[in-house]
């Protein structure tokens, strides 16, 4: 086997045989393959893809590069739970405590900020104290002990992904639905959960920006999972306006609290309890959709998804009282706000502007990680599909810094980000598609059959 064979196939757009697809793996992440040989091997897939089976194979090689972690004593159902990534995205903080609730566990690595859309371990880093590498025998006796473990990606975990994708991003080779799907899925893979719910975000503020692109992406996800023994479940949902209100590190987790304490946004209410209501139903904890929404309603109510996060905030470090603390000394930071000029019906906020926004203020273009300003951020006073009146507020800048370059920018875009029109158009529905298995769900009705997919 030599890779030049391998090239060649993709190249002239045949299949790999699994062994030649372990062969290329393992021989690049030992550095027996070098950087030009590989980098030619991934163009060829970039333009002629590769088949569900060979990205499975991917996948299972990448995942078996590192350490992965033994799930097999904690008691139970583990779930992990991905999104690709949005604007004021902080479904996984709601998901997971909700998920835990229902009395499963959750493992999820997650990764930093990218670019405009913000990360999950950057919201966990504004809350002092709170810890997001841990060895991996603590995180198992995190999760026997109050059920939720979300750290970053170590060194360790999948190094062949971290070796190919350092690669993919210096060769243009990143926008690859197969190389997407396996990199994102041999994270899961690696985990080790045995059900995995993923949100495949769609619209200006996502990575995927078609729909055909996002459901594609869904798809070859779930057939991942399913191909190696994983219950695998996508939802599609919008990315074109900004998820909840708020908008930067710790101003989302004020906005998860308070999801958690029943005053949630719409938007990030319904998608959080369709995931809840989907793992409810799996766990055969309600018989339908609509009767797991209603649990998730009742827990929420009850105080025991708020509790639940606690509980994981605590355990991994974090300082409860220093979060509330630093809540409440937001209430009255300095904002810069922004007001209508005119009257009519917001017709669109368009999240990339809002999440570029968000990033300069956070001085994540410029800083280094250490530098950033976790306490900055975007808070919308209007969602898309409001009306306003001429002077009412729109939005307004969570920063201390009103001087700089980066200040300005951002106020530009926060500015050019909303579009009022005299009529109201028809906002984009939340919800795009669901995928289990091989099949497709395009509209909410369909929905309703939700339930004869998912055992
Ligand atoms: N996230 C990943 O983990 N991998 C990709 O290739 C893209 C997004």
């Amino acid at each position: 086997m030599n890779i030049i064979d391998c090239i060649n196939k993709k190249k002239n757009s045949e299949e790999m045989s699994n062994e030649e697809i372990s062969y290329v793996v393992q021989k690049y992440t030992l550095g027996e393959i070098p950087d030009y040989q590989f980098a030619a091997w991934l163009m060829a897939v970039y333009f002629n893809g590769m088949s569900t089976r060979e990205i499975t194979q991917l996948t299972y090689e990448m995942a078996q590069s590192g350490e992965r972690f033994d799930l097999s004593t904690i008691n139970g159902i583990t779930v992990d739970k991905h999104s690709t990534g949005g604007v004021g995205d902080k479904t996984s903080l709601v998901v997971c405590p909700i998920i835990a609730s229902l009395g499963l566990n959750v493992i999820k690595i997650s990764g930093k900020a990218l670019d405009y859309c913000g990360g999950t371990i950057d919201k966990l880093k504004s809350i002092k104290e709170m810890k997001v590498t841990i060895p991996s025998a603590a995180v198992i006796d995190q999760i026997k002990e109050c059920g939720i473990s979300i750290i970053s990606q170590s060194e360790s975990l999948v190094p062949a992904d971290k070796k190919i994708y350092e690669l993919r991003d210096l060769t243009a080779t990143v926008n690859s639905i197969p190389l997407i799907a396996s990199s994102i899925m041999s994270k899961k893979i690696a985990t080790g959960a045995d059900i995995i719910i993923l949100d495949v975000k769609v619209g200006s503020g996502a990575f995927m920006k078609t729909i055909d692109d996002a459901v594609l992406l869904a798809q070859t996800m779930v057939s991942i999972g399913e191909g190696l023994g994983k219950k695998t479940i996508a939802v599609v949902s919008n990315m074109n306006t900004p998820l909840g209100k708020n908008i930067g590190n710790i101003l989302e987790i004020g906005e998860v609290i308070e999801t958690l304490k029943g005053n949630g946004p719409s938007d990030l209410v319904e998608l959080c309890s369709l995931f809840g209501a989907i793992i409810a139903f799996i766990n055969k904890r309600a018989i339908s959709i609509e009767e797991g929404k209603l649990l998730i309603k009742e827990k929420i109510q009850k105080g025991e998804v708020l509790e639940k996060f606690n509980e994981f905030i605590k355990r991994q470090g974090g300082n409860l009282d220093l979060l509330q603390h630093d809540l409440e000394l937001l209430k009255t930071s300095r904002r810069v706000k922004i007001y209508s000029n005119e009257e009519g019906y917001i017709n669109k906020i368009d999240s990339f502007k809002i999440g570029n926004a968000s990033m300069l203020l956070a001085g994540r273009r410029n800083l280094k990680e250490s530098q950033i300003n976790y306490s900055t951020g975007i808070l919308l006073n209007k969602k898309e599909g409001d009306f306003v009146n001429k002077g009412e507020l729109i939005l307004e800048l969570v920063t201390d810094d009103t001087e700089s370059e980066e200040f300005r920018e951002a106020y530009q875009l926060a500015h050019e980000a909303t579009v009022i029109e005299k009529n109201r158009k028809v906002t984009d529905e939340l919800i795009k598609a669901i995928v289990i298995k091989e099949k497709v769900f395009f509209n909410l009705k369909d929905f309703n059959n939700l339930e004869s997919y998912l055992y």
